[in-house]
């Protein structure tokens, strides 16, 4: 059984290894574990910006923070990696390389997406791609670690809402939605959920100070919401939706749900004494992780069923302890 904070990488698939005659008792990742997983998503020409079909500007409010990712998240990385010099516990820095090396894999299949976006009918997302490139590099220039450090633990914090959100209201987020495009992002959302305390960790370990962290709650949360609000209006004009009114109901609608959701998580995690390991993981976050984890890394990728009721996880566990296999040291 792992220790807390163990940083897992993907292993050979079972089966090949099951075919080499080796008994395979998978490892079940516990909380606070981080797996590095390489999960081949694909976005063949038939994905479309719209995909949910029956709702342009929730796809787009999707698409406008995908849009973010390859800017956001490098930046990410590469204050953790400056700020892990600052950092002795050796729990945090393993999680710290965990946390990097998942951040690594996000927004380089966010990019690919992008890719896809911009080929098909939005190149003017470019524009705004060079600005946040700007942007970001001038925060890497002219701002202080503590501040960035606190800008990560800021985003962090949103994104579990955001998890939270997409989790519980699945059925009518991603109802008859492109099960490839849902699936992506739901596997994300999977993995900012393992490694939700490490920015606070390393934050806490490197450059402590309350009243900074609780600035960085805001700014990190507001600038990237500022870009995606940028990427889908540009995206919405495009459509020619931007000036229709009912366009306009749906797209506050669904801001109104995300703000709703997301605010308690900001709040908490503004306050002193905040936590973010003690936030609970939801059960279809745990599920799919440790279903994972049995089924092993295959070559196909399983996609969530987005025309089923439950819309459970693609990669499901035993519902029992009794059921489950014996687990093991890896
Ligand atoms: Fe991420
Ligand atoms: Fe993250």
């Amino acid at each position: 059984m792992g220790s807390h904070g163990d940083v897992l990488a993907d292993r050979q698939p079972p089966d090949r290894l099951r075919k080499l005659g080796v008994e395979v008792r998978p490892h079940l990742p516990q909380p606070g574990d981080i797996v590095v997983r390489r999960i081949p998503f694909d976005f063949p020409d038939d994905v479309e910006p719209h995909w949910k079909s029956d709702e342009p500007e929730w796809s787009h409010m999707v698409n406008g923070a995908s849009l973010t990712m390859p800017y956001l998240e490098p930046f990410l990385i590469d204050s953790m990696r400056e700020a892990m010099h600052l950092v002795e516990d050796s729990r945090i820095r393993q999680d710290a390389r965990g946390f990097m090396a998942q951040e690594g894999q996000h927004f380089r299949i966010h990019r690919r997406y992008n890719e896809l976006l911009k080929a098909k009918g939005y190149p003017e997302l470019a524009l705004i791609e060079e600005e946040m490139q700007k942007s970001y590099d001038r925060m890497r220039d002219r701002r202080s670690l503590a501040f960035r450090m606190a800008y990560s633990v800021g985003f962090e914090s949103m994104t579990l809402g955001l998890t939270s959100w997409l989790v519980e209201e699945r059925r009518d987020l991603f109802c008859n939605a492109d099960p490839r495009v849902s699936s992506f992002i739901l596997w994300h959302m999977v993995e900012e959920t393992e490694h939700k305390r490490v920015a606070f960790d390393v934050y806490q370990a490197a450059c402590p100070g309350y009243w900074m962290r609780a600035v960085g709650v805001f700014a990190g949360s507001l600038d990237v919401m500022r870009w995606s609000r940028r990427g889908y209006i540009a995206m919405l004009k495009k459509d020619g939706l931007w000036t229709d009114w009912r366009s306009r109901l749906r797209l506050w609608r669904r801001g109104i749900q995300f703000i709703r959701h997301v605010m308690p998580f900001l709040l908490r995690s503004a306050l002193p004494g905040h936590d973010p390991s003690r936030e609970p993981d939801p059960a279809w976050v745990r599920e799919w992780i440790e279903g994972y984890a049995l089924a092993g890394p295959t070559d196909a990728v399983r996609l969530v069923d987005t025309s089923s009721p439950e819309m459970p996880p693609p990669y499901s566990a035993p519902t029992t302890q009794h059921d489950r296999p014996t687990l093991h040291s890896p």
